[in-house]
Protein backbone atom coordinates (compact mmCIF):
# COMPACT_ATOMS: atom_id res chain seq x y z
CA UNK A 1 0.00 0.00 0.00
CA UNK A 2 1.46 3.44 -0.83
CA UNK A 3 1.83 5.69 2.26
CA UNK A 4 -0.25 7.99 1.16
CA UNK A 5 -3.01 6.00 0.15
CA UNK A 6 -6.34 5.95 2.44
CA UNK A 7 -8.29 2.78 2.93
CA UNK A 8 -12.34 3.57 3.17
CA UNK A 9 -13.80 1.56 5.96
CA UNK A 10 -17.82 2.00 5.07
CA UNK A 11 -20.01 1.60 8.36
CA UNK A 12 -23.16 2.47 6.80
CA UNK A 13 -24.83 -0.81 7.50
CA UNK A 14 -23.14 -1.28 10.89
CA UNK A 15 -23.19 2.14 13.00
CA UNK A 16 -25.12 3.89 10.30
CA UNK A 17 -27.70 1.17 10.52
CA UNK A 18 -27.87 2.26 14.21
CA UNK A 19 -29.38 5.95 13.27
CA UNK A 20 -32.49 6.00 15.25
CA UNK A 21 -35.44 4.40 12.50
CA UNK A 22 -32.85 3.16 9.81
CA UNK A 23 -33.19 -0.34 9.94
CA UNK A 24 -32.47 -2.10 6.73
CA UNK A 25 -33.55 -5.71 5.86
CA UNK A 26 -31.54 -8.15 3.69
CA UNK A 27 -32.29 -7.54 0.64
CA UNK A 28 -32.11 -3.46 1.56
CA UNK A 29 -28.11 -4.33 2.65
CA UNK A 30 -27.46 -6.48 -0.27
CA UNK A 31 -28.02 -3.77 -2.48
CA UNK A 32 -26.46 -1.40 -0.78
CA UNK A 33 -23.33 -3.78 -0.07
CA UNK A 34 -23.31 -4.04 -4.13
CA UNK A 35 -23.19 -0.25 -4.39
CA UNK A 36 -20.75 0.17 -1.86
CA UNK A 37 -18.34 -2.06 -3.83
CA UNK A 38 -19.08 0.24 -7.16
CA UNK A 39 -18.55 3.21 -4.86
CA UNK A 40 -15.13 1.65 -4.45
CA UNK A 41 -14.71 1.30 -0.53
CA UNK A 42 -11.75 -1.25 0.53
CA UNK A 43 -13.64 -2.32 3.97
CA UNK A 44 -17.24 -3.25 4.45
CA UNK A 45 -18.64 -3.33 8.11
CA UNK A 46 -21.90 -5.67 7.20
CA UNK A 47 -23.21 -5.77 10.69
CA UNK A 48 -22.99 -6.69 14.41
CA UNK A 49 -23.52 -10.66 13.78
CA UNK A 50 -24.12 -11.79 17.34
CA UNK A 51 -27.03 -8.52 17.97
CA UNK A 52 -29.88 -10.43 16.05
CA UNK A 53 -30.22 -13.75 13.94
CA UNK A 54 -31.13 -11.28 11.12
CA UNK A 55 -27.62 -9.52 11.85
CA UNK A 56 -26.24 -12.92 11.29
CA UNK A 57 -27.65 -13.31 8.21
CA UNK A 58 -26.81 -9.85 6.89
CA UNK A 59 -23.43 -10.41 7.48
CA UNK A 60 -23.12 -13.93 6.13
CA UNK A 61 -25.01 -12.92 2.88
CA UNK A 62 -22.75 -9.52 2.51
CA UNK A 63 -19.98 -11.78 2.91
CA UNK A 64 -21.11 -14.47 0.67
CA UNK A 65 -21.98 -11.14 -1.90
CA UNK A 66 -18.81 -8.98 -2.14
CA UNK A 67 -15.90 -9.67 -4.75
CA UNK A 68 -13.48 -7.36 -3.88
CA UNK A 69 -13.76 -5.91 -0.37
CA UNK A 70 -12.71 -6.72 2.79
CA UNK A 71 -15.91 -7.38 5.00
CA UNK A 72 -16.37 -6.75 8.71
CA UNK A 73 -17.97 -7.83 11.19
CA UNK A 74 -18.35 -6.05 14.92
CA UNK A 75 -17.64 -8.12 18.15
CA UNK A 76 -17.46 -7.08 21.91
CA UNK A 77 -14.81 -8.71 23.52
CA UNK A 78 -16.47 -11.49 24.36
CA UNK A 79 -15.71 -14.87 23.07
CA UNK A 80 -19.88 -15.88 21.81
CA UNK A 81 -19.20 -12.11 19.80
CA UNK A 82 -16.28 -13.45 18.09
CA UNK A 83 -17.03 -16.93 17.69
CA UNK A 84 -20.47 -15.70 15.84
CA UNK A 85 -18.39 -13.00 13.97
CA UNK A 86 -16.05 -15.55 12.53
CA UNK A 87 -18.98 -18.22 11.29
CA UNK A 88 -21.24 -15.04 9.61
CA UNK A 89 -18.13 -14.25 7.87
CA UNK A 90 -17.15 -17.75 6.84
CA UNK A 91 -18.30 -17.41 2.97
CA UNK A 92 -15.96 -14.07 2.54
CA UNK A 93 -13.25 -14.04 0.35
CA UNK A 94 -11.22 -11.13 3.01
CA UNK A 95 -12.96 -11.86 6.57
CA UNK A 96 -12.39 -9.32 9.22
CA UNK A 97 -13.45 -9.34 12.91
CA UNK A 98 -13.99 -5.48 14.60
CA UNK A 99 -13.38 -6.28 18.13
CA UNK A 100 -13.55 -3.40 20.87
CA UNK A 101 -13.66 -2.56 24.41
CA UNK A 102 -13.62 0.83 25.80
CA UNK A 103 -10.82 2.36 27.33
CA UNK A 104 -11.50 5.53 29.03
CA UNK A 105 -11.84 5.60 32.83
CA UNK A 106 -15.80 6.39 32.97
CA UNK A 107 -16.77 3.72 30.23
CA UNK A 108 -14.38 1.25 32.19
CA UNK A 109 -15.74 2.06 35.59
CA UNK A 110 -19.29 2.57 34.60
CA UNK A 111 -20.41 0.49 31.44
CA UNK A 112 -17.78 -2.63 31.97
CA UNK A 113 -17.40 -2.70 35.68
CA UNK A 114 -13.39 -3.52 35.24
CA UNK A 115 -9.93 -2.47 35.98
CA UNK A 116 -7.62 -0.70 33.27
CA UNK A 117 -5.48 -4.68 34.03
CA UNK A 118 -8.86 -6.38 33.17
CA UNK A 119 -9.25 -4.34 30.39
CA UNK A 120 -5.71 -5.36 29.17
CA UNK A 121 -6.27 -8.66 29.68
CA UNK A 122 -9.85 -8.62 27.62
CA UNK A 123 -8.17 -7.17 24.60
CA UNK A 124 -5.28 -9.91 24.73
CA UNK A 125 -7.51 -12.78 24.82
CA UNK A 126 -10.53 -10.74 22.79
CA UNK A 127 -7.70 -10.43 19.88
CA UNK A 128 -5.81 -13.45 19.88
CA UNK A 129 -9.31 -15.46 19.83
CA UNK A 130 -10.30 -13.47 16.81
CA UNK A 131 -6.74 -14.57 15.03
CA UNK A 132 -7.20 -18.01 15.67
CA UNK A 133 -10.55 -17.44 13.72
CA UNK A 134 -9.42 -15.01 10.81
CA UNK A 135 -6.00 -12.87 9.68
CA UNK A 136 -7.47 -9.76 9.31
CA UNK A 137 -8.18 -8.34 12.69
CA UNK A 138 -9.31 -4.81 13.71
CA UNK A 139 -8.87 -3.47 17.23
CA UNK A 140 -11.29 -1.05 18.37
CA UNK A 141 -10.85 1.79 22.17
CA UNK A 142 -13.63 2.72 22.37
CA UNK A 143 -13.95 6.17 23.58
CA UNK A 144 -10.49 6.11 23.07
CA UNK A 145 -10.82 10.46 23.00
CA UNK A 146 -11.84 10.34 26.73
CA UNK A 147 -9.30 7.83 27.65
CA UNK A 148 -5.62 8.23 29.57
CA UNK A 149 -2.96 8.55 27.00
CA UNK A 150 -1.00 6.30 28.85
CA UNK A 151 -3.47 3.48 29.24
CA UNK A 152 -4.28 4.31 25.94
CA UNK A 153 -0.87 3.28 24.48
CA UNK A 154 -1.10 0.04 26.67
CA UNK A 155 -3.99 -0.87 25.17
CA UNK A 156 -2.57 -0.18 21.69
CA UNK A 157 0.48 -2.32 22.27
CA UNK A 158 -1.18 -5.15 23.86
CA UNK A 159 -3.66 -5.20 20.71
CA UNK A 160 -0.81 -5.02 18.45
CA UNK A 161 1.07 -7.79 20.26
CA UNK A 162 -1.90 -10.29 20.00
CA UNK A 163 -2.21 -10.11 16.28
CA UNK A 164 -4.55 -6.64 15.51
CA UNK A 165 -3.46 -5.19 12.58
CA UNK A 166 -5.61 -2.22 12.55
CA UNK A 167 -5.69 0.17 14.98
CA UNK A 168 -9.10 2.29 15.56
CA UNK A 169 -9.26 4.69 18.08
CA UNK A 170 -13.01 6.11 18.06
CA UNK A 171 -14.24 9.43 18.75
CA UNK A 172 -17.06 7.35 20.51
CA UNK A 173 -18.77 10.27 22.12
CA UNK A 174 -18.04 13.56 19.43
CA UNK A 175 -15.68 15.03 21.49
CA UNK A 176 -12.60 15.71 19.62
CA UNK A 177 -11.46 18.75 18.04
CA UNK A 178 -9.30 18.45 15.06
CA UNK A 179 -6.28 19.38 17.57
CA UNK A 180 -6.84 17.51 19.78
CA UNK A 181 -7.83 14.33 17.58
CA UNK A 182 -5.20 14.97 15.35
CA UNK A 183 -2.62 15.24 18.77
CA UNK A 184 -3.92 11.97 19.79
CA UNK A 185 -2.88 10.23 16.58
CA UNK A 186 0.22 11.42 16.44
CA UNK A 187 1.21 10.87 20.23
CA UNK A 188 -0.44 6.97 19.91
CA UNK A 189 1.99 6.59 16.39
CA UNK A 190 4.92 8.04 18.01
CA UNK A 191 5.29 6.54 21.26
CA UNK A 192 3.48 2.98 21.17
CA UNK A 193 6.70 0.79 20.47
CA UNK A 194 4.60 -1.90 17.77
CA UNK A 195 2.86 1.07 16.25
CA UNK A 196 4.43 0.10 12.65
CA UNK A 197 2.99 -3.16 12.66
CA UNK A 198 -0.54 -1.80 12.46
CA UNK A 199 -2.56 0.42 10.05
CA UNK A 200 -3.91 3.50 12.43
CA UNK A 201 -7.98 4.25 11.91
CA UNK A 202 -10.32 7.15 12.31
CA UNK A 203 -14.10 6.80 13.53
CA UNK A 204 -15.48 9.87 14.05
CA UNK A 205 -19.24 11.06 15.33
CA UNK A 206 -20.42 14.32 14.70
CA UNK A 207 -22.31 15.57 18.03
CA UNK A 208 -19.91 18.69 17.61
CA UNK A 209 -20.24 18.91 13.81
CA UNK A 210 -16.58 18.14 13.80
CA UNK A 211 -16.48 14.34 12.34
CA UNK A 212 -15.03 15.12 8.41
CA UNK A 213 -12.89 17.46 10.16
CA UNK A 214 -11.55 15.46 12.88
CA UNK A 215 -11.22 12.72 10.41
CA UNK A 216 -8.71 14.59 8.02
CA UNK A 217 -6.68 15.96 11.16
CA UNK A 218 -6.02 12.14 12.24
CA UNK A 219 -5.30 11.48 8.17
CA UNK A 220 -2.15 14.39 8.98
CA UNK A 221 -1.50 12.67 11.70
CA UNK A 222 -0.77 9.33 10.24
CA UNK A 223 -4.01 7.20 10.15
CA UNK A 224 -4.58 5.83 7.05
CA UNK A 225 -7.82 4.10 7.25
CA UNK A 226 -10.85 6.28 7.72
CA UNK A 227 -13.81 4.98 9.12
CA UNK A 228 -17.18 6.68 7.59
CA UNK A 229 -21.27 6.10 6.97
CA UNK A 230 -22.95 7.65 3.31
CA UNK A 231 -24.65 10.52 4.37
CA UNK A 232 -23.30 10.48 7.39
CA UNK A 233 -25.74 8.56 8.95
CA UNK A 234 -24.91 7.22 12.57
CA UNK A 235 -25.54 7.04 16.06
CA UNK A 236 -27.00 10.14 16.85
CA UNK A 237 -25.66 13.30 15.15
CA UNK A 238 -24.27 10.60 13.15
CA UNK A 239 -20.57 9.25 11.57
CA UNK A 240 -18.26 11.24 9.38
CA UNK A 241 -19.38 11.52 5.92
CA UNK A 242 -17.62 9.32 2.99
CA UNK A 243 -18.82 11.37 0.45
CA UNK A 244 -17.05 14.62 2.32
CA UNK A 245 -14.23 12.85 3.07
CA UNK A 246 -13.62 11.37 -0.16
CA UNK A 247 -13.74 14.97 -2.19
CA UNK A 248 -11.74 16.96 0.34
CA UNK A 249 -8.62 14.75 -0.49
CA UNK A 250 -9.84 14.84 -3.92
CA UNK A 251 -10.79 18.40 -4.26
CA UNK A 252 -7.98 19.78 -2.21
CA UNK A 253 -5.34 17.21 -2.96
CA UNK A 254 -3.00 20.08 -2.89
CA UNK A 255 -2.73 20.49 1.06
CA UNK A 256 -4.00 17.03 1.58
CA UNK A 257 -2.13 14.59 -0.79
CA UNK A 258 -4.03 11.24 0.21
CA UNK A 259 -5.84 9.14 -2.40
CA UNK A 260 -8.48 6.83 -1.99
CA UNK A 261 -10.53 4.07 -4.05
CA UNK A 262 -13.52 5.74 -3.89
CA UNK A 263 -15.32 6.48 -7.51
CA UNK A 264 -16.49 9.87 -7.13
CA UNK A 265 -19.32 9.53 -9.80
CA UNK A 266 -20.76 6.98 -7.77
CA UNK A 267 -21.56 9.06 -4.72
CA UNK A 268 -24.95 10.19 -6.08
CA UNK A 269 -26.25 6.98 -6.56
CA UNK A 270 -24.95 5.71 -3.38
CA UNK A 271 -26.51 8.74 -1.48
CA UNK A 272 -29.78 8.36 -2.99
CA UNK A 273 -29.90 4.69 -2.55
CA UNK A 274 -29.25 5.22 1.24
CA UNK A 275 -32.11 7.57 1.39
CA UNK A 276 -34.27 5.17 -0.06
CA UNK A 277 -33.54 2.16 1.97
CA UNK A 278 -33.31 4.28 5.35
CA UNK A 279 -36.19 6.98 4.43
CA UNK A 280 -33.49 9.48 5.94
CA UNK A 281 -33.41 12.35 3.40
CA UNK A 282 -30.66 14.61 3.06
CA UNK A 283 -30.88 18.18 4.27
CA UNK A 284 -30.99 20.31 0.91
CA UNK A 285 -28.05 22.18 1.63
CA UNK A 286 -25.91 19.24 2.90
CA UNK A 287 -22.20 19.38 0.96
CA UNK A 288 -21.64 17.65 -2.00
CA UNK A 289 -25.01 15.19 -2.37
CA UNK A 290 -27.78 17.74 -1.34
CA UNK A 291 -30.29 19.16 -3.91
CA UNK A 292 -28.42 22.64 -3.27
CA UNK A 293 -24.50 21.68 -2.93
CA UNK A 294 -24.93 22.92 -6.73
CA UNK A 295 -27.60 25.25 -7.05
CA UNK A 296 -26.89 28.85 -7.94
CA UNK A 297 -29.31 31.26 -6.50
CA UNK A 298 -28.39 34.90 -6.48
CA UNK A 299 -27.94 36.47 -9.84
CA UNK A 300 -24.49 37.44 -8.90
CA UNK A 301 -24.03 33.47 -8.86
CA UNK A 302 -26.02 32.91 -11.92
CA UNK A 303 -23.60 35.64 -13.79
CA UNK A 304 -20.87 34.09 -13.38
CA UNK A 305 -21.92 30.74 -13.69
CA UNK A 306 -22.71 31.29 -17.26
CA UNK A 307 -19.52 33.06 -18.13
CA UNK A 308 -17.46 29.99 -15.89
CA UNK A 309 -18.40 27.70 -13.52
CA UNK A 310 -15.40 27.68 -11.77
CA UNK A 311 -16.46 30.98 -10.17
CA UNK A 312 -18.33 29.41 -7.72
CA UNK A 313 -18.08 25.67 -8.08
CA UNK A 314 -14.75 24.06 -7.09
CA UNK A 315 -16.13 20.80 -8.02
CA UNK A 316 -18.16 20.01 -10.92
CA UNK A 317 -22.00 18.18 -10.15
CA UNK A 318 -20.66 15.21 -12.39
CA UNK A 319 -17.86 14.66 -10.99
CA UNK A 320 -20.05 13.25 -7.86
CA UNK A 321 -22.77 11.44 -10.17
CA UNK A 322 -24.84 14.28 -10.59
CA UNK A 323 -25.73 14.42 -13.88
CA UNK A 324 -28.49 17.20 -14.99
CA UNK A 325 -32.26 16.01 -14.84
CA UNK A 326 -32.89 14.63 -18.36
CA UNK A 327 -35.98 14.11 -19.51
CA UNK A 328 -36.23 10.26 -20.25
CA UNK A 329 -38.79 8.40 -21.61
CA UNK A 330 -42.88 8.67 -22.13
CA UNK A 331 -45.77 6.60 -21.81
CA UNK A 332 -44.63 5.34 -26.00
CA UNK A 333 -41.83 4.24 -24.50
CA UNK A 334 -40.88 0.11 -24.34
CA UNK A 335 -39.19 -2.62 -22.41
CA UNK A 336 -36.45 -2.22 -24.25
CA UNK A 337 -35.51 1.57 -23.28
CA UNK A 338 -36.51 1.56 -19.81
CA UNK A 339 -34.27 -1.82 -19.73
CA UNK A 340 -31.26 0.65 -21.07
CA UNK A 341 -32.58 3.63 -18.58
CA UNK A 342 -32.98 0.99 -15.65
CA UNK A 343 -28.79 0.50 -16.58
CA UNK A 344 -27.51 3.63 -17.81
CA UNK A 345 -28.47 4.20 -13.64
CA UNK A 346 -27.41 1.63 -12.31
CA UNK A 347 -29.65 -1.12 -11.65
CA UNK A 348 -29.86 -4.48 -12.71
CA UNK A 349 -32.97 -5.98 -11.83
CA UNK A 350 -34.34 -9.90 -12.14
CA UNK A 351 -36.98 -10.32 -14.31
CA UNK A 352 -40.16 -10.46 -12.45
CA UNK A 353 -39.00 -7.35 -10.14
CA UNK A 354 -38.25 -5.42 -13.94
CA UNK A 355 -41.34 -6.59 -15.04
CA UNK A 356 -43.04 -5.24 -11.81
CA UNK A 357 -41.15 -2.05 -12.05
CA UNK A 358 -42.22 -1.64 -16.00
CA UNK A 359 -45.62 -1.87 -14.92
CA UNK A 360 -45.10 0.76 -12.11
CA UNK A 361 -43.54 3.11 -14.55
CA UNK A 362 -46.19 2.68 -17.58
CA UNK A 363 -48.73 3.69 -14.41
CA UNK A 364 -46.99 6.77 -13.62
CA UNK A 365 -45.85 7.75 -17.95
CA UNK A 366 -50.19 7.55 -18.31
CA UNK A 367 -50.61 9.89 -15.00
CA UNK A 368 -47.23 12.42 -15.74
CA UNK A 369 -46.38 13.99 -18.50
CA UNK A 370 -42.63 13.79 -17.99
CA UNK A 371 -40.86 11.35 -16.42
CA UNK A 372 -37.47 12.24 -15.30
CA UNK A 373 -34.41 9.92 -13.95
CA UNK A 374 -35.39 11.07 -10.01
CA UNK A 375 -38.62 9.32 -10.96
CA UNK A 376 -37.57 6.22 -12.27
CA UNK A 377 -35.13 6.24 -9.23
CA UNK A 378 -37.99 6.80 -6.99
CA UNK A 379 -40.08 4.26 -8.85
CA UNK A 380 -38.00 1.26 -8.71
CA UNK A 381 -36.10 1.56 -5.46
CA UNK A 382 -40.09 1.50 -4.11
CA UNK A 383 -40.93 -1.13 -6.23
CA UNK A 384 -38.04 -3.85 -5.31
CA UNK A 385 -36.80 -2.52 -2.42
CA UNK A 386 -40.31 -3.45 -0.90
CA UNK A 387 -40.51 -6.32 -2.63
CA UNK A 388 -39.81 -8.38 0.19
CA UNK A 389 -41.62 -7.27 2.45
CA UNK A 390 -44.01 -9.40 4.59
CA UNK A 391 -47.02 -6.96 3.89
CA UNK A 392 -47.79 -5.62 0.99
CA UNK A 393 -50.24 -2.76 0.23
CA UNK A 394 -52.97 -4.39 -2.84
CA UNK A 395 -55.48 -1.41 -3.42
CA UNK A 396 -55.91 1.92 -1.42
CA UNK A 397 -59.34 3.88 -1.74
CA UNK A 398 -59.65 7.37 0.20
CA UNK A 399 -62.81 9.61 0.08
CA UNK A 400 -62.02 13.33 0.92
CA UNK A 401 -63.00 16.80 0.78
CA UNK A 402 -64.48 19.59 2.70
CA UNK A 403 -67.37 17.49 3.71
CA UNK A 404 -66.14 14.91 6.43
CA UNK A 405 -66.04 12.33 7.57
CA UNK A 406 -62.87 11.10 5.46
CA UNK A 407 -62.98 7.09 5.10
CA UNK A 408 -60.52 4.50 3.31
CA UNK A 409 -60.63 1.17 2.48
CA UNK A 410 -58.19 -0.55 2.04
CA UNK A 411 -56.66 -4.23 1.01
CA UNK A 412 -53.22 -5.16 2.26
CA UNK A 413 -51.32 -8.61 1.16
CA UNK A 414 -49.83 -10.44 4.36
CA UNK A 415 -48.15 -13.25 3.85
CA UNK A 416 -49.81 -14.07 0.70
CA UNK A 417 -53.16 -13.45 2.21
CA UNK A 418 -55.70 -10.50 1.01
CA UNK A 419 -57.54 -8.75 3.60
CA UNK A 420 -59.45 -5.30 3.44
CA UNK A 421 -60.62 -3.10 6.19
CA UNK A 422 -63.24 -0.13 5.28
CA UNK A 423 -62.36 2.84 8.27
CA UNK A 424 -63.44 6.47 8.58
CA UNK A 425 -60.77 9.02 10.12
CA UNK A 426 -59.80 12.93 10.83
CA UNK A 427 -58.74 13.53 7.56
CA UNK A 428 -57.75 11.05 4.95
CA UNK A 429 -54.19 10.36 5.86
CA UNK A 430 -55.69 9.45 9.24
CA UNK A 431 -58.68 7.44 7.76
CA UNK A 432 -55.99 5.27 5.67
CA UNK A 433 -53.89 5.02 9.17
CA UNK A 434 -56.56 3.80 10.83
CA UNK A 435 -57.27 1.10 8.32
CA UNK A 436 -53.59 -0.49 8.22
CA UNK A 437 -54.04 -0.21 12.57
CA UNK A 438 -57.16 -2.37 12.22
CA UNK A 439 -55.55 -4.82 9.69
CA UNK A 440 -52.68 -5.42 11.39
CA UNK A 441 -53.17 -4.12 15.19
CA UNK A 442 -49.95 -2.37 16.53
CA UNK A 443 -51.25 -0.48 19.57
CA UNK A 444 -48.00 -0.24 21.81
CA UNK A 445 -46.60 2.06 18.28
CA UNK A 446 -47.03 5.54 17.89
CA UNK A 447 -46.59 7.76 14.85
CA UNK A 448 -43.43 9.80 15.21
CA UNK A 449 -43.32 12.00 12.20
CA UNK A 450 -45.28 11.92 9.06
CA UNK A 451 -43.07 13.96 5.81
CA UNK A 452 -43.74 14.02 2.49
CA UNK A 453 -41.66 15.27 -0.33
CA UNK A 454 -41.95 15.79 -4.21
CA UNK A 455 -39.54 13.73 -6.12
CA UNK A 456 -39.46 16.56 -9.50
CA UNK A 457 -41.33 19.69 -9.67
CA UNK A 458 -44.91 20.30 -10.78
CA UNK A 459 -47.93 19.23 -9.62
CA UNK A 460 -48.14 16.04 -11.11
CA UNK A 461 -44.50 14.95 -9.58
CA UNK A 462 -44.51 11.84 -7.76
CA UNK A 463 -44.86 12.09 -3.85
CA UNK A 464 -42.18 10.15 -1.58
CA UNK A 465 -43.81 10.25 1.75
CA UNK A 466 -41.58 9.09 5.11
CA UNK A 467 -43.16 7.57 8.44
CA UNK A 468 -41.47 7.30 11.55
CA UNK A 469 -42.60 4.49 14.05
CA UNK A 470 -41.83 4.03 17.60
CA UNK A 471 -42.32 1.00 19.88
CA UNK A 472 -41.26 0.41 23.38
CA UNK A 473 -37.91 2.30 22.79
CA UNK A 474 -37.15 1.05 19.05
CA UNK A 475 -37.83 3.61 16.13
CA UNK A 476 -38.49 2.74 12.54
CA UNK A 477 -38.83 4.59 9.31
CA UNK A 478 -40.85 3.67 6.01
CA UNK A 479 -40.93 5.13 2.93
CA UNK A 480 -42.80 5.13 -0.40
CA UNK A 481 -43.27 6.78 -3.56
CA UNK A 482 -46.16 7.00 -5.56
CA UNK A 483 -47.91 9.67 -7.94
CA UNK A 484 -51.12 9.72 -5.60
CA UNK A 485 -49.98 10.74 -2.10
CA UNK A 486 -52.06 8.67 0.03
CA UNK A 487 -51.09 5.56 -1.98
CA UNK A 488 -47.14 6.75 -1.16
CA UNK A 489 -48.80 7.41 2.42
CA UNK A 490 -50.27 3.75 2.89
CA UNK A 491 -46.62 1.98 1.71
CA UNK A 492 -44.62 4.30 3.65
CA UNK A 493 -46.48 3.36 6.52
CA UNK A 494 -46.73 -0.33 5.85
CA UNK A 495 -42.65 -0.68 5.20
CA UNK A 496 -42.37 0.85 8.73
CA UNK A 497 -44.22 -1.85 9.75
CA UNK A 498 -42.42 -4.34 8.22
CA UNK A 499 -39.47 -3.06 9.12
CA UNK A 500 -41.03 -2.79 13.23
CA UNK A 501 -41.74 -6.94 12.62
CA UNK A 502 -38.05 -7.40 11.59
CA UNK A 503 -37.13 -5.20 14.40
CA UNK A 504 -39.25 -7.02 16.90
CA UNK A 505 -37.02 -10.26 16.43
CA UNK A 506 -33.77 -8.53 17.15
CA UNK A 507 -32.08 -8.39 21.09
CA UNK A 508 -31.75 -5.22 22.80
CA UNK A 509 -27.94 -5.11 21.41
CA UNK A 510 -26.01 -1.89 21.84
CA UNK A 511 -22.21 -1.11 20.49
O1 LIG B 1 -18.25 4.83 18.00
C1 LIG B 1 -17.66 3.79 18.37
O2 LIG B 1 -16.88 3.79 19.33
C2 LIG B 1 -17.92 2.57 17.64
C3 LIG B 1 -17.04 1.42 17.94
C4 LIG B 1 -17.83 0.20 18.23
C5 LIG B 1 -16.07 1.21 16.81
O3 LIG B 1 -18.78 2.54 16.79
ZN1 LIG C 1 -19.35 4.61 16.16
Amino acid sequence: MSQNQILIFDTTLRDGEQSPGCSMNLEEKLRVAAQLEALGVDIIEAGFAIASEGDFEAVHAVAGQCEKAIVASLARAARADIERAGAALKPAKRPRIHTFIATSPLHMQVKLNKSPEQVLESIRESVSLARNLVDDVEWSAEDATRSEPDFLARAIETAIKAGARTINLPDTVGYGTPETYGAMFRDMIGRVPNADQAVFSTHCHNDLGLAVANTLAAVAAGARQVESTINGIGERAGNAAVEEIAMALKVRHDVLPYRTGIVSTEITRASRLISAVTGMHVQPNKAIVGANAFAHESGIHQDGMLKDSSTYEIMTPESVGQGHSSLVLGKHSGRAAFKDKLSQLGYDLADNEFLDAFKRFKDLADAKKQVFDEDIVALVDDEVLRGHDRIQVTEVEVYCGSNGPQRAILTLNIDGEEVTAATRGNGPVDALFNAVRKLVPHDDASLQLYEVSAVTAGTDAQAEVSVVLAENGRTVRGVGAHNDTLVASARAYVNALNKLVVKRGRSALAA
